[in-house]
């Protein structure tokens, strides 16, 4: 008989107990992971969470990166990742051999190479410090004001940090493909249909949809935001995912999602790879796991640590 989702959750739950283990999910996860998670959150509090537990094993769901990094932080704890091809458009759009080779062919401009947490190992262990978009503004501040910045890899957050901190930077023409979906046009035209409901919209958004929001922040501080503003509705532009989290937390309000100029919201394909069934067989089989040589684990630990104590 096939199980229900009561008895796999029940069946997660106990496995969770079993294995000693902490489940972290980030807040575009499905409903049903988010419901069972012991920590839901952004990339920033994941990390924070990641670096703290003293779980022995740690079930990440959300993308490759997002594992990855709550391995590098630590390397004696069992990370299983429920499906492993959960990657990320924008870790993509920045291979390492091709941030090594640019830094070497610009060796002259002796860049700070500030990385935004949706990047590899390999880019990691290639940068001075990491952040997230919950402190990316805080992080490129920090920076000698003598070094020439080189951001990496999202270009749209980097345009955004330089709009809030006057800092030029050099900017990696990397983006992610669920964020550049939201267009002046369907915006405005969503905007149009609620008039009063603040837009919010995550600094992955392009320019255009970043002129036309209320409010643009991390999808931590969409929850803070939404429950602190007088508004009763909001139109929310990111990943869908977010919607359950507001909802979740802020029952009395409504969030609407931000539509695309094709679709009524937006999904990244990545992060629903991950099912309860695929969480339930990686407590399981504690596989598939995350595993780095350690060479290349210690050096991108470094720019994660210097992260975590700037943004304390
Ligand atoms: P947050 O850190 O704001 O949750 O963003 C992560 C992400 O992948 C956005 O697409
Ligand atoms: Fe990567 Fe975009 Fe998906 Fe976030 S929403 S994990 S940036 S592809």
């Amino acid at each position: 008989m096939p199980m229900t989702g009561v008895d796999l959750t029940a069946d997660i739950l106990a496995l969770k107990r079993e294995r000693n283990a902490v489940i972290l999910a980030h807040n575009y996860q499905v409903k049903e992971i988010q419901e069972l998670a012991d920590f839901v959150g952004d990339s920033l509090g994941l990390s924070y969470k990641a670096a703290e537990t003293d779980a022995e094993v740690i079930a990440f769901c959300g993308v490759h990166f997002m594992a990855e990094t709550a391995k590098i932080v630590n390397p004696t704890k069992t990370v299983v990742l429920p499906d492993l091809d959960a990657g990320c458009s924008l870790s993509e759009s920045c291979p390492a051999d091709k941030l090594g080779a640019y830094l070497e062919a610009h060796r002259d401009r002796n860049f700070y190479v500030v990385a935004y947490i949706n990047c590899s190992a390999g880019v990691k262990a290639l940068s001075d410090v990491i952040c997230t978009s919950g402190n990316a503004v805080k992080i490129v501040e920090s920076v000698p004001k003598d070094r020439n910045i080189l951001f990496v890899p999202d270009q749209n957050l980097g345009a955004w940090v330089t709009e809030q901190t006057g800092r030029p930077m050099e900017l990696w023409k990397g983006n992610c493909y669920v964020h550049v979906e939201f267009t002046r046009q369907s915006i405005e035209k969503i905007r149009a249909t609620c008039p009063g409901s603040p837009v919010v919209a995550h600094p992955e958004c392009t320019y255009a949809v970043r002129m036309l929001a209320d409010e643009v922040c991390s999808t931590e501080k969409m929850v803070s935001y939404c429950k602190s503003s007088p508004a009763q509705s909001f139109i929310i532009a990111t990943e869908s995912g977010m919607l359950h989290r507001l909802r979740r937390e802020i029952p009395g309000k409504e969030f609407i999602a931000g539509p695309t100029d094709h679709c009524a919201c937006a999904d990244c394909r990545y992060m629903k790879m991950n099912t309860l069934e695929k969480l339930h067989d990686a407590l399981l089989n504690l596989s598939p796991e995350i595993t780095l040589p350690e060479p290349l684990r210690a050096r991108a630990e470094l720019p994660i640590r210097r992260m975590l104590e700037l943004s304390k």
